[in-house]
């Protein structure tokens, strides 16, 4: 098994029983790339101004209390920043973090060897941890709680309970999907955060900062393109920037305009609004096979053929966002909005969206 340093890489094997199977998030090019972009501190940290105002406080008080911050659990849809601030706040703290995932961590004991292996203040990232098993989860209560592991030796009347203390740390937890963690473990987190899709304007100047990084020239127009169209998510600024950018190379620019980002996105089939081919297709079969719904979400997934994980994780976060679909009670809805956008007719009796106003 392995953790990640700050920058990501194998740090330790530690010697565990097994045979490094929890490196399961391999190093790929786009991660490097990633990397690059990164804000390091809250100032380079564009948007979110709630909960970066509230884990400023937070981590000031904790500073002078001389203590380490409270357990932090983020959470929101992918790509708006959840590890990114988990560096932040190991860097604002003064620790070093180490990375790793509820996936990544199998048995009791390897979680065990990662916290007996942290230093006061550090910063413990525990990725996608709503994948945690049950039994590791157990391991966490106790070291949450009292900084300590508990452990019962032997069985029947002769068992006996060990405590071995741990240093004060920091668990930051992230996950997409904050309703599957079990209460327990929510309970145990003092600052619990949620992410909030990004505004076009804050996008627009994520996408600034990205291509001056890059060693880019962008106009004004150019990134207010790419941004309006980024569906509320930096990742996806980020990349669409350095398509276009290719764009942009390609045609002997030595800036992104605003062409550059139209033609660009078309070629990569983003629509005006930043919906690409399977949102298109996930809408088309709700408005042609279902009749605007209700349909549920794994009879869609099996039309459109994208798991529904995807679709709830990844694709409906915006489509609601833009007020396009709505939960109901019996399955999701197609609303007008989404009709009109597709420039189809619009049924007797469809469902209003919220965003009536805003024409889409
Ligand atoms: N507030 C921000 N300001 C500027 N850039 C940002 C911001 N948030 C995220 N980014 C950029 O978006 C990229 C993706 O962010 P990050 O990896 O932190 O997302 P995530 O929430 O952890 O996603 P996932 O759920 O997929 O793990 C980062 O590389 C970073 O460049
Ligand atoms: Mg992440």
């Amino acid at each position: 098994m392995g953790i990640y340093d700050d920058d990501n890489y194998i740090v330790s094997a530690m010697d565990m029983e097994d045979d490094g199977r929890v490196v399961d998030s391999e190093r790929t090019d786009y991660d490097e790339a990633e990397n690059i972009l990164r804000p390091k501190s809250m100032e380079g940290y564009v948007g979110q101004e709630k909960v970066k105002e509230n884990l400023t406080v937070f981590m000031g008080a904790a500073k002078l209390r001389n203590e380490p911050l409270d357990h932090v659990l983020l959470y929101g849809p992918p790509g708006l920043g959840k590890t990114t601030l988990a560096h932040i706040i190991a860097t604002e703290m003064g620790g070093q973090i180490k990375v790793t995932s509820g996936p990544a961590i199998e048995k009791s004991g390897d979680l065990a060897a990662i916290l007996t292996n942290l230093n006061e203040g550090d910063v413990l990232f525990v990725d996608e941890i709503h994948r945690l098993n049950r039994n590791v989860e157990e391991i966490l209560y106790p070291a949450m709680e009292d900084f300590s592991l508990d452990f019962i030796i032997g069985k029947g009347p002769s068992a006996r309970s060990v405590q071995i203390p741990l240093k004060r740390f920091t668990l930051v937890g992230a996950t997409t999907r904050a309703g599957l963690l079990s209460s327990p473990l929510r309970d145990r987190f003092g600052v619990i955060c949620r992410l909030e899709m990004y505004s076009p304007a804050e996008l627009t100047e994520i996408v600034t900062r990205s291509a001056n990084i890059l060693g880019s020239e962008i106009s004004p127009e150019g990134a207010k393109e790419i941004g309006r169209r980024s569906r509320g998510t930096p990742r996806i600024a980020n990349r669409l920037l350095r398509r276009v950018r290719d764009f942009s190379i390609f045609a002997g620019h030595d800036e992104i305009t605003l062409e550059d980002a139209q033609k660009g996105l078309k070629r990569m089939e983003i629509d005006e609004l930043g919906l690409d081919s399977t949102d298109t297709r996930l809408l088309t079969s709700m408005a042609k096979k279902f009749n605007g719904g209700p349909v549920g979400l794994d009879t869609l997934s099996a039309t459109i053929n994208e798991d529904s994980a995807t679709i709830e994780d990844v694709y409906e976060p915006y489509l609601l966002q833009l007020g396009f679909i709505a939960r109901t009670p019996r399955g999701r809805v197609l609303t007008v909005n989404a009709y009109k956008h597709l420039g189809l007719p619009v049924p007797r009796g469809a469902q209003v969206s919220i965003f009536e106003d805003n024409d889409a």
